[in-house]
């Protein structure tokens, strides 16, 4: 069995981009019979920009519900809330004193996301040695991220390495799974769909405000009687990531044969996002209203990732002398 682990952060529900660049691989994965996966909601790093009660809770439950709309088989994987398990804080301070602060200083994403928040937290800096912790307090074998996350993943294995080199092997040496055919999705504005950008579309929205999201996707203002480019326009690209190739031929004639609207393409998007995720809509909802059961996955995956946790924090402790 190779382990598996991936998280999300809990900044925001999770949009278009997320569920096509994130949690659909990260489910196919779970699929093969010789792999286990922990995914988990990374609710703690979402403190370092969300500092509202409500709102982290609430995007904690819309990100487990997703994963569970999605079809996470949880008899086999494992769901939970990385504040459920303390001992990833505990970790994360022994990792603190093994990571040389230029490491630190000079992780991009730090510097990314410095430069442009008016407030710069120190949970910011520390964020990749909890990301650390994440990973080797499970024995991860492989884990599933971005490529904005590589160099986080490196830290990882940095640290894990210096210390294995003065306390022997303590902790599994991660790998990280990059998958450079997955696209970048874009947003309504055509940047990344992001939560930072608010440029994303949320497929979990009721019918009547899909829509309306869907509708809000910025196009150029060539009139409905041209023939226009499907190549250059948002409305294709993303129509294109989920209709089947006959659907999405028959989009590119309309485009170029004139007489065929933004709104229309729009329309037939909407249609597409409405009908393929009928099923994980529904589920989502059911659990968003059912939080109840929401709360007992989360149990069950929680109960097991700190029986996991308390073995590898035993290790370490020993061998510090705590
Ligand atoms: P956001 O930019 O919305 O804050 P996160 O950084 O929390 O998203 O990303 C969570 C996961 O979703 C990561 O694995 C990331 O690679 C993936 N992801 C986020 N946005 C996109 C996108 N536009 N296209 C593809 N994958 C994405
Ligand atoms: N930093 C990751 C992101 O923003 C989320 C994350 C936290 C994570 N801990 C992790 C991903 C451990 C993989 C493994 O996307």
């Amino acid at each position: 069995m190779t382990r598996l682990l991936t998280g999300i952060q809990s900044s925001g529900r999770p949009h278009l981009g997320n569920i096509l660049g994130a949690i659909k691989p990260a489910i196919e994965l779970s699929k093969s019979p010789d792999k286990e996966c922990f995914y988990f909601i990374a609710d703690l790093h979402s403190l370092t920009s969300i500092k509202e009660a409500d709102q982290r809770r609430e995007n904690t439950l819309a990100v487990a519900a997703a994963w569970l709309a999605f079809g996470l088989d949880t008899s086999k994987n494992l769901i939970y809330r990385q504040s459920k398990v303390p001992e990833v804080c505990e970790l994360s301070w022994y990792l603190n004193c093994f990571t040389p602060l230029p490491m630190l200083q000079n992780a991009h994403s730090f510097k990314d996301k410095s430069a442009k928040l008016a407030e710069v937290n120190s949970g910011l800096f520390t964020y990749p040695v909890l990301m650390a912790a994440d990973i080797l307090l499970y024995d991860a074998e492989l884990v599933p991220v971005g490529k904005d996350q590589k160099q986080h993943l490196e830290m990882t294995r940095d640290i894990a390495g210096s210390f294995n080199h003065q306390y022997g092997d303590i902790f599994v040496l991660p790998e990280s799974k990059i998958d450079e055919n997955v696209m970048t999705i874009p947003g309504i504005d055509g940047q990344k769909m992001s939560k930072s950008y608010q440029n994303y579309i949320d497929i979990f929205l009721p019918e009547k405000k899909l829509r309306k999201n869907v509708m809000q996707i910025v196009t150029d203002s060539t009139p409905l009687e041209e023939p226009k480019n499907p190549d250059n326009c948002n409305v294709f690209a993303l129509y294109r990531l989920l209709a089947s190739p006959s659907e999405v031929e028959q989009m590119r004639k309309n485009y170029e044969g004139g007489n065929y609207g933004y709104g229309h393409a729009k329309q037939a998007l909407f249609e597409v996002i409405r009908d393929q995720f009928t099923q994980e809509r529904e589920r989502f909802d059911y659990y968003m209203s059912h939080q109840q059961e929401l709360e007992e996955e989360l149990k069950k995956g929680e109960a097991k990732a700190r029986e996991i946790a308390s073995v590898t924090l035993g290790r370490v402790r020993k061998v510090l002398g705590f």
